[in-house]
């Protein structure tokens, strides 16, 4: 049953049972407005209902609106003390958290409504005095589910097509659902009027954009920034990684009641483990591209506070955010420097990492972790129990064939050239055993030339004389590459295409 419907029932019978106090806690008055407006309906009952605007009206049954001057509760007390069975609603309850004189008075208006068989419903999104909260129960509206979000966007789409270009088909508005968790009903609304008014319609490839709003609707915390993801990203290799994420996207989108048929849960995220400047990094941003997430790169380190308690409130605090900016693409850059906090006697760290861990097993917002790690061998075992991670992919030094696209690629994107096939053949030979990071870097370094020199210095000579310069990681930490291999070819799955012969 959706999070509406249940949290309606249940109101419903909060009322028939005549509770003296029900608090409605959301951000969402209109929508709570309209829910006890449509139970009033049912249970054909009187609903006065008070905001500072409005002063006090009727939700459902007929009545004179009455003017109080902005202070509803001498009002809603003396109503209590005259009539039996009442149901008022104050819809802007101002902060009742403390105990004020306005908290007092309230619990003044609650003793009534117990003596005269009625009920008070207050709509707040703030916490409740326990004093006032003893009266009664809480019934939390959240912001609307996936079941309610989809059934909005369709009530939109049914409402515009006539008028607008709509491209969405079922499949675009169940991942259009899916990225609009975490707002409200009303800015929903708002989030597709303004694309179809801006953008003359519904169009797929706007979808990933839809959200866009989104971290600057949650602020900012200090620990955790949202990458930006270049739109022509173009990836050498990585065709098995590329494949296991085509296969996994509709996965990670479906709803829950589909994964539910099939006992499956949503993938949770990667390990990317693998040789230096090999596309650790560029892989995270290449998710976020192709499932049209954003994409937020999280400081685990920077959590870590030698105050008491300060690392736990930091953590928390950095969860919440995720969970609300979900769905979202979680990035943990060189996760092995941050989790190696928790090795030995460091307690803070270990509790840290034991809050983490569980917050990836438990969270059921869609969150992709992609987490990218040098040194596997520092790496706490727990991070490796199954379930944790879906896959962990093992990123090599490219082989002839990908090194050809990348110099293809960097050569087009920083020289303007397009090289022939027997000048690439030799480039790729002198390239023998670099990382992508040192092919680019060598390709750079030309261009800055080119740059100071003009474009006639750019010759094959050039390419010849910077790549000679190379010393690559293969050359110059060979045990280390070798160990970092041997650890991948065993105990992950390669992310490029497995047919390394020639290494
Ligand atoms: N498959 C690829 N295709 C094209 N370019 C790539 C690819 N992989 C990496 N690159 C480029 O190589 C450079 C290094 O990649 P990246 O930073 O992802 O490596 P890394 O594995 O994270 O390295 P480090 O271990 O140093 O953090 C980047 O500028 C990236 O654009
Ligand atoms: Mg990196």
């Amino acid at each position: 049953m959706s999070n509406y419907s249940s949290t309606k029932t249940e109101i419903k019978n909060y009322i028939r049972a005549r509770i003296p106090l029900i608090i409605i806690e959301t951000s969402e008055r209109e929508r709570a407005e309209r829910m006890l407006s449509a139970i009033g309906n049912e249970l054909s009952a009187d609903i006065y209902y008070y905001t500072d605007t409005t002063q006090v009206t009727r939700l459902s049954g007929a009545g004179e609106r009455v003017d109080v001057s902005g202070d509803p509760v001498p009002y809603i007390s003396g109503l209590f003390a005259k009539k039996r069975n009442v149901i008022f609603c104050y819809g802007d309850v101002g902060k009742i958290g403390e105990d004020t004189v306005y908290s007092r008075e309230i619990i003044n208006a609650l003793y009534s409504a117990v003596r005269s068989n009625s009920t008070l419903i207050l709509i707040t999104k703030d916490p409740v005095f326990s004093k006032i909260a003893q009266f009664g129960m809480i019934a939390k509206l959240d912001y609307p589910d996936l079941g309610e979000r989809m059934e909005q966007i369709n009530s939109f789409v049914s409402q515009f097509k006539s008028l607008y270009t709509v491209e969405w088909d079922d499949s675009d508005v169940v991942v259009a659902a899916t990225l609009l968790s975490g707002f409200s009903e009303i800015q929903i609304n708002n989030i597709l009027s303004n694309e179809i008014s801006s953008k003359g319609g519904l169009y797929k490839a706007e979808i990933p954009r839809l959200t866009a709003q989104k971290s600057k609707l949650y602020g900012t915390v200090p620990n955790i920034q949202q990458v930006n993801v270049p739109n022509d990203m173009t990836a050498s290799g990585l065709e098995n990684l590329k494949q296991w994420l085509k296969e996994k996207e509709p996965v990670f989108f479906a709803t829950d009641d589909k994964l539910s048929r099939y006992s499956l849960s949503a993938p949770k995220g990667i390990l990317l483990s693998g040789v230096p400047g090999c596309g650790k990094s560029f892989s995270a941003k290449l998710i976020a591209k192709e499932w049209g997430l954003p994409l937020f790169r999280f400081d685990i380190g920077s959590v870590y506070d030698k105050w008491m308690g300060e690392s736990e409130r930091k953590m928390k605090e950095a969860l919440d955010f995720i969970d609300n900016v979900a769905p979202c693409i979680l990035w943990i850059d060189e996760i092995e420097k941050a989790l190696s906090v928790s090795h030995g006697e460091n307690d803070t760290g270990k509790r840290i990492l034991g809050q983490f861990l569980f917050w990836l097993q438990e969270s059921t917002s869609r969150v992709f972790l992609v987490a990218t790690a040098n040194d596997v061998f520092q790496l706490p075992a727990e991070l490796f129990r199954k379930g944790r991670f879906s896959e962990v992919f093992f990123v090599d030094l490219p082989n002839a064939d990908e090194r050809r696209q990348a110099i293809k690629l960097y050569s087009e994107r920083c020289l303007h050239v397009s090289l022939n096939a027997e000048d690439l053949d030799e480039l790729v030979r002198l390239s023998d055993g670099f990382s992508y990071s040192e092919i680019e870097y060598a390709i750079k370094e030309i261009a800055q030339l080119v740059f100071v020199n003009g474009e006639d210095s750019l010759n094959m000579q050039a390419f010849r004389d910077r790549f000679s310069l190379v010393v690559p990681i293969e050359k110059s930490r060979p045990e280390t590459v070798s160990k970092i291999r041997e650890w991948g070819r065993q105990r992950a799955v390669p992310a490029y295409k497995d047919d390394r012969g020639e290494k």
